[in-house]
């Protein structure tokens, strides 16, 4: 987490560096600061948000055109004043932001103790800069190659920019683990944690690589390695507007993100799916088509959000295609000894494509001999990056810290890659298999046709605005449904709540039904159907109020559920496509009317690249 942005040119920086910073707050908030160059290296930090830092600033900032800023979602330290970013060295003629951990910081510090360094703060980043100070003066050398130096004595994940006052020409970056994308524009660079604080200003970008030096002069970019050997920057042209990082008249950006949905679904089924021509491509998946058609194994690794995405996808890969599935939150899986075989199919599933348990586990799956398949949003992230193929989420840029349209991509092409694959390994009818495109093609409307529901569900989450616990049920494909519905409650509210398969709920959690536990039942009309609504019966048997998401025209469910929403009929395999939306809905309403920042719930940040 935490939010880098960096700035060289002939542009005042300050202003540059505070909308960069507001436009990278989702990666964490907890305190923001910037270093500023010219003559003097001044450090401006402040406990809170970038508004706080703005507000703390009396007169003007150091007028200059080159700086640096940060974000900070805190690891080392408590958020506050003194362990926000930048950082000065010991001397104060260095500085740095940094985002990530450095794991034998401590060793280091004992170090620089004995050498008399002494350090305000209690970070982790407070001891590499004064480390690359050390360093600097031991080795008479320029700031890049101390960086280096350092940097290959360090153990950690991490992206770094640092500048000094001994040479106001340059910001020198580094990266390990951590994204760093460099803005390349005339007689100017960016950097930052991602595209979005860049985008205004260019739209040609280089993503730096792991274990890469950068330095930024006004005159060019220099690329090394950590062996100090030079590396050719390879330019990327960006295809990101402006307005889809903005919230476009929303109140929220979460809200935004929920009623992008029809559009997000259809850019990412657009040129891979055509149901009237039998037409569905995963242009990504191409090279590997073999591998699938003979994978005796799937293992998904994923957190969170991402996780339930792939719930579903185990359910409908197992039903379609016939191979077992293993779904494993990416934070165990690299701490056991899991059984991967060469030749096993791993897919890593991220909007961000940069948290750090889900790179570590594919990292482990990939020294056995795994081949890696990237299911991510972010273009150019390290999780794509580490893949051998993959396919793009292509729902835009997801800013709210909980993850909506997201969730709904992953899987529109969690469910193509199954489709496909059932399709070329022979498992699935050839009526069917067109059957399902066809009704595949059709989810953007029904996303639409439920967000129409929206003022109803706003009701619903007037009347359980004050309730301390939440349970969610669901069985079948709606059960990972009912995980996520109950996670973003949780995320955004700090309601209580808990995900349940409804049948489960007998063996324990039925205890905690009375009348003030509101139940939401996902009851769509599935195969499960008969079995979910003796669910229903048996909460209202002990008052739970329900409120339950049933398909258009159910005419059972309503007379027992105290509060109902419809979705649109469509084959089970989607359904969490579309019963999802209500849910996040739900969420957010309740959370709005707490008095929640939904945007940016407490302690939470969008990419977690901390293990
Ligand atoms: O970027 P990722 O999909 O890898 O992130 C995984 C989780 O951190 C993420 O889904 C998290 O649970 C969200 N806040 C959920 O809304």
């Amino acid at each position: 987490m935490c939010g880098i942005v960096g700035y060289i040119g002939h542009r005042d920086a300050f202003p540059i560096l505070i909308k960069g910073l507001k436009r990278l707050e989702y990666r964490g908030y907890d305190s923001a600061g910037v270093a500023l160059l010219n003559g003097s290296l001044e450090i401006y930090k402040k406990q809170g948000k970038v508004s706080a830092l703005e507000e703390s600033i009396e007169g003007s900032p150091l007028k200059t055109t080159v700086g640096m800023g940060h974000t900070r979602w805190a690891t080392h330290g408590e958020p506050n004043d003194t362990n926000a970013h930048p950082h000065y060295s010991h001397s104060t003629d260095y500085a740095i932001i940094h985002n990530g951990i450095i794991e034998n910081y401590g060793s280091l510090k004992k170090e620089l103790g004995k050498k008399g360094y002494k350090f305000r703060s209690d970070t982790d980043t407070e001891v590499l800069i004064t480390f690359i100070e050390d360093i600097i003066n031991e080795y008479d050398c320029s700031l890049e190659e101390g960086v280096r130096i350092a940097l290959s004595k360090v153990v950690g994940a991490y992206a770094i920019v640092v500048m000094s006052t001994k040479d106001e020409t340059k910001l020198v970056a580094a990266r390990k683990g951590s994204p760093l994308v460099i803005g390349v524009g005339q007689g100017e660079y960016f950097l930052a944690s991602d595209a979005t604080p860049i985008i205004e200003y260019t739209n040609e970008v280089v993503y730096l690589n792991d274990e890469e030096v950068a330095v930024l002069t006004r005159e060019g970019l220099e690329i090394k390695d950590f062996e100090a050997l030079s590396q050719t920057p390879y330019i990327h042209t960006l295809d990101l507007a402006l307005e889809s990082i903005e919230k476009s008249g929303y109140e929220h950006f979460m809200l935004k993100e929920i009623f992008e949905q029809p559009n997000s679904i259809a850019d990412c089924m657009r040129g891979r799916l055509k149901a009237a021509d039998g037409h569905l491509v995963l242009g990504g998946i191409r090279d590997y088509t073999n591998a699938l058609i003979n994978a005796e194994k799937i293992i998904f690794v994923a957190c969170g959000t991402s996780w339930h995405s792939c719930l579903v996808a185990e359910y409908i890969i197992e039903e379609l295609c016939r191979i077992p599935v293993e779904v494993e939150y990416a934070s165990e899986f690299r701490y056991r000894n899991p059984i991967i075989n060469e030749g096993d199919i791993v897919f890593a599933v991220s909007q961000s494509g940069e948290t750090a348990d889900t790179l570590a586990a594919m990292e482990l799956a990939k020294s056995k001999g795994a081949i890696l398949f990237g299911i991510v949003n972010v273009v150019g992230s390290s999780i794509a990056r580490t893949s051998h193929e993959g396919a793009y989420l292509h729902a835009g840029p997801e800013i709210g810290v909980a993850s909506t349209k997201a969730f709904t991509a992953q899987l529109v092409v969690l469910t193509m890659i199954a489709l496909k694959m059932s399709h070329l390994r022979g498992t699935i009818a050839e009526r069917r298999y067109h059957e399902m495109l066809v009704d595949l093609e059709r989810i953007p409307d029904k996303v639409a046709t439920v967000l129409k529901q929206a003022k109803k569900v706003e009701e619903i989450a007037y009347i359980f605005k004050e309730a301390h616990n939440f349970l969610y049920l669901g069985r079948g494909l709606n059960f990972p449904v009912a995980l996520e519905g109950a996670l973003k409650l949780k995320e955004i509210s700090y309601i209580h709540a808990e995900g349940y398969p409804a049948a489960e709920m007998k063996h324990g959690p039925i205890a905690l039904i009375d009348e003030n536990m509101p139940v939401v039942v996902i009851a769509t009309r599935d195969k499960s159907y008969d079995k979910i609504v003796s669910n229903i019966q048996e909460v209202k048997a002990r008052k739970g109020k329900v409120i339950a998401v049933v398909t258009e025209g159910d005419a059972l469910i309503p007379k027992m559920a105290d509060y109902i929403i419809e979705v649109p009929d469509t084959k089970d395999a989607f359904m969490p496509m579309v019963s999802v939306i209500p849910l996040q809905l739900l969420s957010y309403y309740i959370a709005v009317m707490r008095g929640c920042n939904v945007d940016q719930p407490r302690n939470l940040a969008k990419s977690v690249t901390v293990e």
